[in-house]
């Protein structure tokens, strides 16, 4: 069996690390599976791309596409136009594609023309905000693919509200859980992160901030980094700064401000970034992942978001949605937040993201279809 797997975004790379293992633990066991990486180059940048190619040890890209950042219409357009030739040439028995991005939705089009079935990894999230570029890309993907796997019963139950049958829906769990898991005992050892930004343990909260409603709307910008900053003279605040951000606060004139009122630093590597998630007394997020990490790391999350995708962890008490509106109501859910007692049992059951194995339940479900053609098996 030929399997092209499609990344572009951060995200992507992390996603795409326990389907590698996966993969490479059938190869293993003398499994015939060929495993192509095409890389868009949405994200290139060496802390938003290297970093983790060489932690997470990934296999070598075999298809770099260079389409690098553009509007919406371009980048999608260019990865298109680079990704059908080399489909086509490959002929894969499958495409898989990962997460909501562009890339994700780039590689699914180009695949469903050219008849090559397309299995979406985290399928089924939904916000039901259209006006987020990702929730298109995912309705648009799960419309588009032949095998949905999604991390949650929410994500399945998403999918079917939306008539896709139910042959085609696999609850695997979440591939962010599986390499979360496995490196639990790797971010508790791992302190020289805190020792490099001056932080102990529980006493500063970890912010990251990028997604285009805060990033693109002043108004939102200036409120959440006022509200930081207030954070900021209780305890500390870092923030890993995403370069889409770091380029609106410059426009706005407010990046020197930024880094004045808080702890700005550059994006982290995968591991750092855990065990800053770890040891930290409060998350404040808008990114998908990082709220999710949030909660399978026990640590209080405030989300600056109306909606979330991850709605298990808001209902189980760990993570509260605050649109980002006002300083002040940032600030007050914030300390709330960073002040409750620690309750680990309640509410916190990291298995609504299933059972850490996720990437192995997605590749043999590629194996046991494929054995009945993944084309024929997919007809609902
Ligand atoms: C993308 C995804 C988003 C995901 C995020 C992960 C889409 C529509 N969005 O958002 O779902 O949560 O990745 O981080 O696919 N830039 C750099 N260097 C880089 C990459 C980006 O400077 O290596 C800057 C560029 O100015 C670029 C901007 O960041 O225009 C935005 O990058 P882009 O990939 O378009 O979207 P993200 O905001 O990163
Ligand atoms: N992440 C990281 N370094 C950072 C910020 C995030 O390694 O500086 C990781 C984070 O731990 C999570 C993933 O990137 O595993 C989330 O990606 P991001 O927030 O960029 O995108 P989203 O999940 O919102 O699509």
């Amino acid at each position: 069996m030929k399997i092209v797997s499609v990344v572009g975004a951060r995200p992507q790379f992390i996603k795409l690390e326990p389907v590698c293992r996966a993969i490479g633990a059938v190869q293993a066991s003398g499994g015939a599976i060929e495993h192509v990486i095409v890389h868009t180059g949405q994200h290139y940048d060496l802390r938003m791309n290297d970093v983790f190619w060489d932690e997470l040890k990934l296999p070598h890209v075999d298809h770099h596409l260079g389409v690098g950042s553009g509007r919406h219409g371009e980048q999608t357009a260019k990865m298109l136009e680079r990704i059908e030739p080399v489909l086509m040439n490959a002929t894969p028995d499958g495409v898989l594609v990962f997460g909501d991005t562009n890339s994700t939705l780039a590689a699914a089009l180009a695949a469903s023309k050219l008849h090559i079935p397309v299995a979406h990894v985290e399928a089924g999230l939904r916000s039901f905000d259209r006006r987020m570029p990702e929730e298109i890309n995912r309705v648009i993907t799960d419309q588009l693919s032949d095998l949905l796997f999604t991390p949650t019963a929410t994500g399945s139950e998403n999918l079917r509200a939306e008539g896709i049958p139910s042959s085609r829906i696999r609850q695997t769990g979440d591939v962010m859980w599986d390499i979360l898991k496995r490196n639990l005992p790797r971010i508790a050892q791992r302190k020289a992160v805190l020792e490099r930004f001056g932080l102990a343990d529980a006493s500063y909260a970890l912010a990251t901030i990028h997604r285009a409603a805060n990033t693109d709307d002043p108004r939102r910008l200036r409120v959440i980094f006022d509200g930081l900053a207030k954070i900021h003279r209780e305890f500390p605040v870092v923030v890993p700064l995403h370069p889409r951000t770091r380029n609106a606060l410059d426009t706005l004139g407010i990046l020197r401000r930024a880094r004045d009122a808080m702890l700005v630093v550059e994006p982290q590597g995968y591991l750092d970034m855990l065990a800053l998630e770890r040891s930290a007394r409060l998350i404040v997020t808008d990114s998908g992942g990082v709220q999710k990490e949030a909660f399978l790391l026990g640590v209080p999350c405030v989300t600056l978001r109306e909606h979330t995708e991850w709605t298990e962890t808001v209902n189980a008490g760990w993570n509260r949605l605050v649109p980002p509106l006002s300083a002040r109501v940032i600030v007050e859910a914030s300390m709330e937040m960073a002040n409750r007692k620690p309750e680990p049992d309640t509410g916190h059951s990291c298995e609504v993201f299933g059972d850490g194995n996720a990437a192995a339940h997605i590749i043999e479900a590629l194996i046991e279809i494929e054995a009945g053609s993944l084309d024929g098996g997919m007809d609902g």
